[in-house]
């Protein structure tokens, strides 16, 4: 998993990372509240994407404020479009195995995404189909939906139904969709997420996912 938008990936920056995942775990160890790893996937490939800064936001939310989530951003923009040719005697392409991989480590989801023509994306579709070729690395998680504008909550809808044959369950609530066109700004030129209030709501978001997901695996 890498960060987004984050062009350089140094070794070091890769040991920094390492290391701020021990330290979670070791955190959550004394006080004994298990790690949650929340894939997180982006449903706009645009470099300034509001809903990319909305899970750069998660991120920086889930380290501060929030023990015991640790959110990655999952790449998808390499991922091919679907085709079952490309799989080989039950391999996948290289991209591929490595998102399925990824999701497959993550405990839960969080989707980030816009609508297209009142929908998902392509590029969450694209992500959910080589997920769902079997064996199914979405089965059994929990998952959360946001959305940096208000169309987006009809792709939520849409999503949740997809969720139904993958055996992905959704948090009802809370909702988070918001309109990241209509002034004023809550995000600045680069797409970062600077508006306080929507941070308390994303906020929310995140621990309802993972009080959820707790749930879910039976650690609560
Ligand atoms: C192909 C396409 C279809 C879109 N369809 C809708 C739509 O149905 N409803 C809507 O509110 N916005 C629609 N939009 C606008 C996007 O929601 C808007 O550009 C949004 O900011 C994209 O998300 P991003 O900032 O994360 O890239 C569409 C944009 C594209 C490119």
């Amino acid at each position: 998993m890498s960060y987004p938008n984050c062009s350089k990936r140094s070794k070091h920056g890769e040991i920094e990372k390492e290391e701020a995942i021990e330290k979670e775990v070791a955190v959550s160890i004394i006080s004994k509240k298990p790690v949650i790893k929340v894939a997180a996937i982006c449903g706009s490939l645009r470099k300034a994407s509001y809903n990319r800064g909305l899970i750069r936001a998660a991120i920086e939310l889930s380290k501060e404020q929030i023990e015991g989530l640790h959110v990655e951003y999952v790449e998808t923009a390499a991922l091919p479009m679907l085709n079952t040719d490309l799989e080989v005697d039950g391999r996948f392409p290289a991209e591929v195995e490595e998102f399925r991989q990824k999701i497959l480590e993550a405990d839960c989801c969080l989707f980030a995404s816009p609508d297209y023509n009142y929908s998902v994306t392509p590029i969450v579709k694209n992500a959910l189909d080589w997920g769902s070729r079997p064996p199914n690395v979405w089965a059994g998680k929990a998952a959360a939906a946001v959305s940096a504008v208000g169309g987006g909550r009809r792709a939520q809808y849409h999503l949740r139904q997809i969720g139904v044959v993958l055996d992905l369950h959704f948090i009802n609530k809370p909702e988070f969709y918001m309109n990241a066109h209509r002034p004023p700004g809550k995000f600045n030129v680069d797409g970062d997420l600077v508006d306080s209030d929507t941070k308390e709501d994303l906020k929310e978001i995140m621990l309802s996912l993972q009080a959820f997901t707790l749930r879910l695996q039976g650690k609560c």
